[in-house]
Order: structure tokens, then C-alpha cells, then sequence
């Protein structure tokens, strides 16, 4: 039985992660959307399930520096293998935990239109679809969000505040 339990992502993770990332991502070339510096930075909001050499998820996120009650989900994948078995949700669930803690009241992130996958686990997630400047399959989009003809879906969910002591 492989271990699930939850724990820090860090720079050991990243060779790991940067050799599966393309082929989580069915193909889909994503590997330079991760440089190290994520690995290396960003250690206190981003996760990791099961050993680095057998990697089986991991989250990339951090508190926005421009707006400190935005948190960002940058990156999530799981491990094709494990799949449908909650480790994506136990991923965000500890992540809103942690960046509620952190005085976050809201929880962006975005992905391209043609991962319906993802638009329905960000659903699941309690996600809401923003507004966008156009629409792709009946997705709500930002056009050129990320350069030209990069569109993407964006999301947000409200976190309750955190009462100290609660
Ligand atoms: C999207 C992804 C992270 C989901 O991870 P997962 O561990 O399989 O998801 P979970 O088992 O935790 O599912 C959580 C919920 O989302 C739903 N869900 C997950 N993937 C889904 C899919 N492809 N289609 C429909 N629903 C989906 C589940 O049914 C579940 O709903 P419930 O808890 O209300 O019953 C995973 O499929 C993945 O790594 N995909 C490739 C990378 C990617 O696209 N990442 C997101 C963009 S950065």
C-alpha cells in the first residue's frame, strides 16, 4: 500500500516532477512551466504525495504577493495510476487549510479549456467559473490570457475566514 500521506514539496521533487509532468498531462508539453525556482521557494504552500522516486501527486501553490488575501493554485497533478481516489481533493483541502490559516479568503487558479478534466475537478472543488472576454465549448474564457491564442478558464473559490481559536 503506497504511502498517502500528505508532506512539503521540495527541491528534491523537482527532477522527479519535471520527468513525469508532460505525460500526466496526456502529452500536453508543460514541463517548462515549472522552472526549479518553484521547487526551491515556495515550500510552505506547496505538497507532495508519497516518495519523491514514486511520486504519486503534488501541488504547487503560494499567497498572492500583490493581493495577500488571494491564495493561487499554480499546478496539481496526479499520478495517472492514482487517479480517482481523492488525492487531488486531499491536496486542495489541505491547501485552503493552510493558506485560510494564512489570512487567504479566496483561492484562484486557471487552466486551458481543452482539460475538461480539470474545468470538472475545479468544479467539484467548489470552484466558480469567472466571466471571460469569450467562450470556447460553452467554457467561459479570458482570451490571449497567457499570450496569443492562449485562453484560459479561470476560476474562484471563497474561503470563510479564519477566527482565531476556531
Ligand atoms: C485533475 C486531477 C488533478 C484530479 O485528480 P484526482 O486525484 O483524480 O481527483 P479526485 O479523485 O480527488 O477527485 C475529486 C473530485 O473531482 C472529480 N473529478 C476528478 N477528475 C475528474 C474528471 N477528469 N472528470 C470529472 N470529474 C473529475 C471527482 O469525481 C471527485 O468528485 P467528488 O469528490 O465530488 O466525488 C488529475 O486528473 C490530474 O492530475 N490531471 C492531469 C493534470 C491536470 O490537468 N491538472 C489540473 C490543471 S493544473
Amino acid at each position: 500500500m503506497p504511502d498517502r500521506r500528505i508532506r512539503t514539496l521540495t527541491v528534491e521533487d523537482y527532477p522527479h516532477v519535471t520527468a513525469v509532468v508532460d505525460e500526466w498531462w496526456g502529452g500536453r508539453p508543460v514541463r517548462s512551466l515549472l522552472p526549479r525556482l518553484f521547487f526551491e521557494h515556495f515550500n510552505p504552500t506547496s505538497f507532495a504525495v508519497g516518495k519523491a522516486s514514486e511520486l504519486q501527486a503534488f501541488l504547487i501553490g503560494f499567497v498572492s504577493q500583490s493581493n495577500q488575501s488571494v491564495a493561487y493554485i499554480h499546478f496539481v497533478g496526479v499520478n495517472p495510476s492514482a487517479r480517482a481516489l481523492g488525492l487531488g481533493r486531499k491536496l486542495y483541502e489541505h491547501f485552503f487549510q493552510v493558506v485560510q490559516a494564512l489570512g487567504c479568503t479566496e483561492v484562484r487558479c486557471i487552466t486551458s479549456p481543452v482539460n475538461t478534466g480539470s474545468i470538472e475537478f475545479h468544479r467539484r472543488m467548489g470552484f466558480a467559473l469567472l466571466p471571460g472576454s469569450g467562450e470556447i465549448d460553452g467554457f467561459p474564457v479570458t482570451l490571449n490570457h497567457s499570450g496569443e491564442g492562449q485562453h484560459r478558464v479561470q476560476f474562484q473559490k471563497t474561503l470563510e475566514p479564519c477566527r482565531p481559536g476556531a
